[in-house]
């Protein structure tokens, strides 16, 4: 069991340069936040409440300004492969195959040719590709593209994964399909999960813990536990899931909870 830690964690970014010298912006405040392996837990927010940001310092991406980030007690020092980021742009390479991306961390770690091409083609199988490996990123599907993405951060075996919107770009049937698969390969792989959304929906169908971070400066106003995922993996259709009536009264709940922050901010 691994452990990701946000102690007290604050980021400032300095002013941007250029026509009126934007001041300098507080962005994230006093975030503390844990990340076990059985976890997977979703930040929601608002555009601009600061989410990449935070899930950029959980990847080593961005250093905080003030506060630690530790995984089982050790300070994360930039990004290592016991962290994968998956973006909601897939980031492929498209001159090479679908294989070929996600043989790229073992041709990076030095894995011989045929092992590494052996190592891929098993994370497609996991990932439902399995006869798409000799595909180019454009001859694939929105959905492929991040089933292609997620088998790349999985072939690092990481200890969390790092989702920042991974479904945020695909038609609405593909996503529920996709949210579906999320889980279950989270649940396969044993890593932790931090989930980026501005999706109520998707946060409370797949978080086992949903966080509402609150913009300006991006503040952990609310947390709550949701058990909706385990119906999700134990089968249940997702579209059964979320017509109940308690997923309906904890849809209304984060809603009101998000809406409020926002009115006491613009009465402020
Ligand atoms: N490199 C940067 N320099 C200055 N401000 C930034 C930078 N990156 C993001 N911001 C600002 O920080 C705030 C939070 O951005 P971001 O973390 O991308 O939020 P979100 O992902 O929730 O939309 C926004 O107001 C954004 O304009
Ligand atoms: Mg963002």
């Amino acid at each position: 069991m691994s452990i990701l830690t946000f102690r007290n964690v604050s980021l400032r970014y300095p002013p941007r340069a250029g026509r009126g010298g934007a001041a300098e912006k507080l962005v994230l405040d006093g975030i503390n936040l844990q990340v076990a392996s059985d976890e997977l837990v979703a930040i929601i927010g608002r555009s601009g409440s600061g989410k990449t940001s935070l899930l950029n310092l959980a990847a080593g991406f961005l250093e905080p300004t003030s506060g630690s980030i530790t995984v089982d007690g050790v300070p994360i020092k930039g990004p290592n492969a016991d962290r994968a980021v998956v973006f909601q742009d897939d980031a492929l390479y498209p001159w090479l195959d679908a294989r070929d991306n996600i043989a790229l961390p073992f041709k990076l770690k030095g894995v011989p040719l045929a092992e590494r091409r052996e190592k891929a083609q098993q994370l497609l199988e996991r990932v439902g590709l399995a006869d798409a490996g000799d595909r180019r990123i454009w001859e694939l599907s929105g959905g492929m593209r991040q089933r292609v993405g997620i088998a790349r951060a999985l072939a690092a075996e990481p200890r969390f994964l790092l989702l920042d919107e991974p479904l945020g770009a695909l038609d609405a049937l593909t996503r529920t399909r996709m949210q579906a698969f999320l889980l279950r390969i989270k649940a396969e792989s044993g890593a932790g999960a931090l989930l980026i959304t501005h999706s109520i929906e998707e946060a409370l169908l797949l978080g086992t813990r949903v966080v509402v971070l609150s913009p300006n400066p991006g503040r952990l106003t609310a947390e709550i536990e949701a058990g909706f995922n385990a119906e999700v993996l134990n089968g249940t259709p997702v579209a059964t899931v979320k017509a109940s009536p308690l997923f309906k009264r904890m849809h209304a709940g984060l809603n009101g909870l998000i809406q409020s922050t926002t009115d006491e901010e613009l009465a402020a």
